[in-house]
């Protein structure tokens, strides 16, 4: 499918059919999130991948109820990584072993080290969490490029995600993408005119 007939065929799914999603294309959906951009490249994510029925069964109460926590085949909880100076080091190490030179990584390193140092605690996360909504992009258009539907959630309680699924405080749920086969069928795009959007 064309990249344009993706971003016209993806739609909130609000029922699945409970069929599980392939194992193979779920690794390829990964891919696909993995490889999301993200300022200075430092991939701020944790993404919980949750598939057992008792884990998403646990969720539902927490999540208003809603249909899609139980009868997606995946659920993906994307956590946004407040421990941006772990995150930093691990990227470094991860530039040189990928042959970037030392002095090249070394200044990058200056820069990104000087960005975390100056940002105030309260301004991590959301930080962190615009870096998310992008990995959930790639996600949600991925997913309809591989047949799959899919539906961004902002719609739960993040604490008691939390709670549920023993994160550490440093990963905070932010975004919530289940995926699988849609029961339901997609509504006409209701959209504000271009005329509106763009000046
Ligand atoms: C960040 C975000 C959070 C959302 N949270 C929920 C949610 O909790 N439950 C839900 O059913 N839909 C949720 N939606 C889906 C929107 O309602 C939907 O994307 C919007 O109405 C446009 O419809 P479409 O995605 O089908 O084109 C969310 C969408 C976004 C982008």
């Amino acid at each position: 499918m064309e990249f344009s007939e993706i971003v016209k065929a993806r739609y909130a799914t609000r029922s699945f059919d409970g069929r599980k999603v392939d194992d193979k294309l779920m690794d390829q959906l990964m891919e696909m999130v993995r490889l999301a951009p993200s300022s200075v490249n430092l991939q701020p994510w944790r993404i919980k991948v949750i598939h057992d029925a008792h884990t998403k069964q646990a969720l539902l109460p927490h999540s208003w109820n809603q249909p899609q926590i139980t009868s997606c085949s995946h659920l993906l909880v994307f956590c946004a990584d407040t421990d941006l100076e772990a995150r930093a080091k691990a990227l470094y190490s991860k530039m040189k072993a990928s042959g970037i030179p030392d002095e090249g990584v070394a200044g990058f390193a200056k820069m990104v080290d000087g960005l975390i140092s100056s940002m105030p605690p309260e301004a991590r996360l959301p930080w962190a969490q615009k870096q998310v909504y992008l990995a959930v992009a790639n996600a949600l258009n991925g997913a309809k490029s591989l047949g799959l539907d899919s539906c961004p959630m902002e719609g739960f309680i993040p604490a008691e995600y939390s709670k549920v699924l023993h994160l550490p405080a440093h990963l905070v749920p932010s975004v919530v993408v289940p995926v699988g086969y849609a029961a339901d069928t997609p509504r006409p795009k209701v959209r504000f005119e271009k005329k509106d959007v763009f000046f």
